[in-house]
């Protein structure tokens, strides 16, 4: 699927109940993930992430749904593994989790791995994570191989350069930005199972507010309109070139 694509109204069956997806999903904005097989290690570390920092997502009101092309009767059991191994997780497990059997959307949405897209029988999903807008449209695909595991750090980070950007349309994100927020302990890391069980019964986090780091003004903004639209002020770098096509700001 390529950004900008409008993703399908689906149906599915999940692990908590039925969903048509635009129903399901609503106004939110939604992290919309598959994983190559239940009952697998690596798998079972990136669900639990997901799940842990489920406040995270809930926080930036993003719904997020995994997808395998396992049996919802394979999900069922093998999240109170996942709740088992990590921790960590508060609760019900939070998320819910598509049984996909036939393939379908998974072809649907192009997580079939190519080396066994031809066989439906062995089709493997790729680690697919779309991270979908309000209106409906891709707004970010990553695609690691069953080898990687995902990182809910980075997954957090670009939910929130996409909802910084879609609300100030007329800045980008640099490399490595994060937008300040709150300081975290131990937050996302795979620690000893010792200290994640600790962690769980830290109820008091020390958290203190960061400043955002620099952003970039887009090329296309004018210097004259830029007093208006940063008032607390934007830096212009010179370059060897001579062309100033570097202006940053943290006036977000
Ligand atoms: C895993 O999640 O550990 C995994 C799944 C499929 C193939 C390889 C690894």
């Amino acid at each position: 699927m390529r950004l900008g694509a409008t993703i399908p109204n689906f149906k599915a069956e999940t692990t908590q109940g039925p969903i048509k997806f635009y129903e399901w999903l609503g106004d939110s904005w939604c992290v919309l993930f598959s994983h190559p097989a239940d009952f697998t290690p690596v798998c079972t570390t990136e669900l639990g992430r997901i799940a842990v920092h489920d406040h995270e997502f809930k926080k930036r009101g993003v719904k997020v749904i995994a997808h395998s092309c396992d049996k919802l009767k394979d999900h069922k059991d093998w999240v109170a593994d996942i709740k088992s191994y990590c921790l960590d997780i508060p609760g019900d497990f939070p998320y819910p989790i598509i049984g996909d059997e036939k393939r379908e959307l998974a072809v649907l949405l192009d997580m079939i791995d190519e080396d066994s897209k031809d066989d439906p029988e062995v089709a493997m999903t790729v680690r697919a994570l779309y991270i979908i807008g309000p209106d409906k449209k891709l707004k970010l695909s990553m695609q690691y191989p069953a080898s990687t595991g995902r990182n809910v750090d980075e997954i957090l980070r670009v939910i929130d350069s996409l909802q910084l950007t879609s609300r100030l349309k007329v800045i980008a994100t640099p490399a490595n930005w994060t937008d300040g927020g709150e300081a975290k302990e131990n937050d996302g890391d795979e620690v000893s199972r010792e200290e994640t069980a600790r962690n769980a019964k830290k109820e008091q986090k020390t958290a203190s507010v960061l400043p955002g780091t620099k952003v970039m003004i887009l090329p296309h903004v004018k210097d004259e309109d830029l007093p208006k639209l940063f008032p607390k002020g934007v830096e212009k770098i010179n370059m060897p070139s001579g062309i100033t096509y570097v202006r940053t700001t943290t006036d977000y």
